[in-house]
């Protein structure tokens, strides 16, 4: 009997919300989700022209909303004018003009402040110099920026004057900033000098000269350096040129380019499974709707918040919920130049308590760290501001989830596990704090006018209690317009023939229990998410096999407590299989090859060495028994189809 219980509570602890949390809400309780839900479905195009006409501030209103002629090309409200930038400044100066936008914390604890106000002039300031560079609307501009207010000043001036910003996490080597120079065909990159994390200087614009050094990228013809840590610095005459500098005797108002809904916004870039990165579009109108909606809906936004998204603005999850919803809300956000664990793992709770946070947005990957590096820590801080909790980048396993609930929201908080991705631009599956009854593990449900299912490779959807693969049935006006310059590779890998074309295909697995409450199982390819962050094995391997020693190489996802997947490399060499001693010389090696061409975060955490892989008889890589040697389980699976057995007993050890 007590096992029963036991499992009962297992599967199925559920977490209603508060009836106070309910009665304040903006969507309060689940029949008024359902009748959003129901009207969505009814009738989506009228349910979005409802909110895209309350929530946004149009120069010229839309006539039409959805315009499906030349699928999957979606266009949302395309004969509206907007600026993304007049969304989140101007029309705040009337109501707010001396409400802090951004409390911006440094690595070494000194706070800035900025107001609404004083925001809207340092971007019109910066936007007055990027035209008088010459760059105007449609121009690409790279953005490779530490964690700062002149990161977010950088992207709403581009906004402002219709240049399409595409921003490089600076975690990323010179090789990425190189491809995506390329890729996007920016003339022009905004940097800073360097930046500081954990105590430690990082360089920033020697990496970018590395990467102009690498060829190709005269089409950049002016880079601006922010001076962040004041180490010397190289400065081209006639194209590098100071921030402050370029502000110098800016105007500080600039009227803002009005630009159709379609117009993009920006491109970011992620990873694909042949290795070329690529440049996700986005849009103008639709993607700020859902960067504002989603603030209201998911995060239940209140005009007394203090909101913080832990997020790199180099992601989507810091274009989204640091640079453009909560800006365009009006909110007061949080925004941090360092990491959780410097100078200790109670970072994190001391910042909400001397912020007194309210909102908390975070990834299962930093409270992992932060369980392991302390997990009675957050007990040692006034938590008591906070009102509601948030995940988002890979699935929250429900220990962490507890921990999450019990010691940080000391069980007073609901946890929003947002499922959403690069592509989708805002948030798509979680629960709403004020109506949604929670499962640890589970993000829930869709929000109104999301048309998620879970279906099998014909399209038909699965049974509850079953996977299968997430896709969504309807466009949405967040939606990935395209790949930059690569139609045909967008159509191809989210509108596939499979499904006539008709359904975007997420990529991920997933499942719905009895209630339909969804868990999501992970990428159906092979791509990696370390730390929250998308990798495709493709481009860990053409990294590991352009090294002049590698013949070949294949990486895989093992399961790890703390970054929630670790690259394991089977490599191998054009010599032969080394020694036990020189394959611990050469795996450093590699590891830090692998450093300089993608990035620290993409580094192997183990490397085996092989004669060989194993292979299928048409030459195919057998990743799923990769996988299984990777975490050292017994090998159960067919191996009939393997065309050299022999080699899984050399992989299974770690040389
Ligand atoms: C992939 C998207 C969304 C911004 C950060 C990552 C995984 C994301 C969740 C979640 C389970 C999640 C999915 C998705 N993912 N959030 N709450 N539960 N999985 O953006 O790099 O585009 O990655 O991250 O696999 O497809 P991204």
């Amino acid at each position: 009997m007590s096992s029963t219980i036991d499992s009962v509570l297992i599967e199925n602890r559920v977490f209603p919300p508060s009836a106070e949390m309910v009665r304040q809400a903006n969507i309060s309780g689940m029949d008024a989700y359902r009748a959003l839900c129901a009207e969505a479905e009814a009738d989506l195009e009228g349910f979005w022209a409802r909110y895209a006409r309350s929530e946004l501030a149009w120069h010229k209103p839309f006539t039409k909303t959805l315009d499906e002629s030349n699928a999957p090309f979606y266009r949302w409200f395309h004969d509206g004018e907007l600026n993304a930038s007049y969304n989140c400044l101007d029309r705040h100066l009337a109501t707010q003009p001396d409400k802090t936008a951004i409390i911006f914390e440094a690595d070494d604890g000194k706070v800035t402040t900025i107001t609404y106000k004083a925001l809207y002039h340092d971007v019109c300031r910066f936007a007055n110099a990027l035209k008088g560079k010459g760059i105007k609307s449609g121009d690409r501009v790279l953005i490779y920026m530490p964690m700062s207010i002149e990161a977010a000043v950088a992207m709403q001036a581009c906004a402002r004057i219709g240049a399409t910003h595409s921003v490089v996490f600076g975690g990323f080597s010179a090789k990425s900033i190189h491809e995506r120079i390329i890729d996007a065909g920016a003339i022009a990159v905004i940097t800073a000098d360097g930046q500081y994390r954990g105590g430690r200087e990082i360089p920033l614009k020697p990496v970018v000269d590395e990467a102009f050094a690498m060829g190709d990228c005269d089409g950049v013809k002016n880079v601006i350096v922010y001076k962040r840590t004041g180490s010397p610095v190289a400065m081209k005459a006639g194209r590098d040129m100071w921030w402050s500098d370029a502000v110098k005797g800016q105007a500080d108002t600039c009227e803002p380019t009005w630009v159709g809904a379609e117009h993009p916004l920006f491109l970011l870039y992620t990873s694909g499974s042949t290795g070329k990165p690529k440049g996700v579009q986005h849009s103008t109108g639709g993607y700020l709707l859902l960067a504002q909606l989603t603030m209201k809906w998911t995060f239940d936004y209140k005009p007394t918040d203090i909101f913080w998204c832990t997020a790199d603005v180099g992601w989507v999850t810091g274009h989204t919920y640091i640079v453009y919803g909560p800006l365009a809300c009006g909110a007061t956000e949080i925004m941090f130049e360092g990491v959780p664990t410097y100078p200790d793992a109670g970072r994190f709770w001391k910042m909400i308590q001397d912020h007194r946070v309210t909102v908390f947005y975070t990834a299962p990957t930093a409270i992992r760290s932060l369980i392991k590096a302390g997990g009675d820590l957050p007990k040692k801080y006034d938590l008591s501001s906070l009102r509601i909790l948030g995940s988002v980048g890979e699935p929250i396993n429900p220990e962490a989830w507890m921990w999450y609930y019990e010691t940080v929201g000391r069980s007073r908080c609901p946890i929003v596990d947002t499922w959403w991705q690069t592509e989708t631009g805002g948030h798509m599956i979680n629960p709403l704090p004020g109506a949604t009854p929670l499962k640890p593990g589970s993000c829930t449900f869709p929000l109104p006018g999301i048309i998620a299912d879970i279906v099998d490779e014909t399209g038909r959807t699965v049974e509850f209690g079953k996977g299968g693969m997430l896709v969504m049935k309807r466009p949405w006006p967040s939606m990935i317009r395209t790949i930059w310059g690569d139609p045909e590779r967008f159509r191809k890998t989210y509108f596939p023939e499979d499904f006539h074309g008709k359904y975007y295909l997420a990529g991920d697995g997933a499942s719905r229990d009895t209630e339909g409450y969804i868990r999501i199982m992970g990428r159906i390819d092979d791509v990696l998410n370390v730390s929250g962050h998308r990798l495709g094995t493709m481009e860990v391997e053409s990294a590991l096999v352009a090294n002049p020693l590698v013949a070949e190489a294949a990486v895989v996802g093992r399961p790890d407590e703390l970054t929630g997947e670790a690259i394991c490399a089977f490599v191998v060499l054009k010599q032969t299989r080394p020694s036990a001693a020189d394959a611990e010389r050469i795996a450093k090696e590699l590891r830090d090859w692998v450093g300089k061409e993608i990035g620290p975060i993409a580094k192997p955490r183990e490397i085996r060495f092989g004669e060989n892989l194993p292979k299928t008889r048409s030459g195919k890589i057998m990743r799923r028994l990769l996988r299984s040697l990777a975490k050292g389980e017994v090998i159960t699976q067919d191996t009939s189809t393997l065309e050299n057995p022999a080699i899984l007993e050399q992989l299974k050890h770690v040389s």
